[in-house]
């Protein structure tokens, strides 16, 4: 039976981690902080934002939550992130992504202060952590690296494959991978021979943003698969295709009229040695290192 990687209980471990530098900082009088913005009425980014504001309530952490409309320019935005960089009670700003389209998201991106940069989204931090240097590390990523790191899963020597070459993930998975002294691969939708490639993982990371794409055929047994795709599905249709069979799964979607699968079919994991779940595997975590982030430029702005 493959081990099933627990990114909730890690998530918490790492909570309790950071309270705990949050109360070793109160000694020096300072409260980290963090703003979060969120524009427009996407569900899925007021669900994020509100988990965000909770966590950090949760720890000790100030948090500002900000919800400019949807109809709101770049200029408007760029002038809030220019307020943000200033104000002396916040150390990390969020900008809930995807931003409405008449919004200029990279240049609001690159507006926030490197040193606020929680999110590890500016071009400075991905070339600092490029280049080795320190670096705000993007959260989803770095969640991967403490699951690996957590669950005594050897990283060193590996061969490790990163299917999806996003800026926020598959890119910076890589080369935190790649700090870890893993062999590093990239594969992403030009492939060629993707099975090929994906059987070769000791670590295969699925950051493509497509229901199930990994399947059995494309896992080496035994292989540590770590499934960073969300994906609703809402049609009985796309529920068989995934989980025919699974009752569990069933009283789910039968309930809620949706469920969500990773980037890595069920039939996949049962191939592996160890896996994170979806949901309750790196999601988790990506909130856990958000707030490690925020205490760290805390701690990084006043020289602590
Ligand atoms: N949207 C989806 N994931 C993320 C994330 O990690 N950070 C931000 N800012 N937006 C997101």
């Amino acid at each position: 039976m493959p081990k099933v990687l627990d990114g909730a209980a890690i998530a918490a471990a790492i909570k309790l981690e950071v309270a705990e530098d949050v109360r070793a900082l109160a000694v020096h009088g300072v409260r980290p902080g963090l703003a979060a913005v969120l524009v427009g009425n996407v569900a899925a980014s007021e669900i994020y934002v509100r988990s965000k504001v909770q966590a950090c309530a949760d720890l000790g952490i100030y948090s500002d939550l900000i919800t400019p409309p949807e109809s709101v320019s770049t200029d408007e935005m760029l002038a809030l992130v220019d307020k943000l960089n200033h104000r002396n009670d916040i150390d990390g700003i969020l900008i809930q992504l995807p931003l409405p389209k008449h919004v200029d998201t990279k240049a609001l991106l690159d507006a926030v202060d490197p040193a606020k940069d929680v999110d590890g989204f500016h071009p400075m931090n991905a070339g600092r952590l490029q280049a080795g240097r320190p670096a705000l590390a993007p959260c989803t990523p770095a969640g991967v690296i403490e699951i690996l790191r957590r669950s005594g899963i050897a990283m060193s020597g590996q061969h490790a494959v990163v299917v999806g070459r996003s800026d926020i993930v598959g890119k910076p998975a890589a080369m935190l991978l790649l700090h870890q002294n893993a062999t590093v691969t990239i594969c992403h939708s030009k492939t060629r021979d993707l099975g090929e490639v994906t059987r070769q993982a000791d670590i295969l990371v699925a950051a493509i943003g497509r229901p199930g794409f990994i399947t059995p055929e494309m896992v080496k047994p035994g292989a540590t698969i770590i499934d960073v795709g969300i994906n609703r599905l809402t049609t009985r249709e796309e529920f068989d295709r995934y989980f025919a069979g699974d009752a569990k799964r069933e009283a789910i979607f039968s309930k809620r009229g949706s469920t969500i699968v990773g980037d890595v079919h069920p039939k996949a994991f049962e191939l592996a040695g160890a896996y994170t779940p979806v949901p309750g595997g790196v999601g988790p975590l990506t909130i856990a290192m958000l707030m490690a982030n925020t205490v760290r430029a805390a701690r990084m702005r006043r020289e602590l």
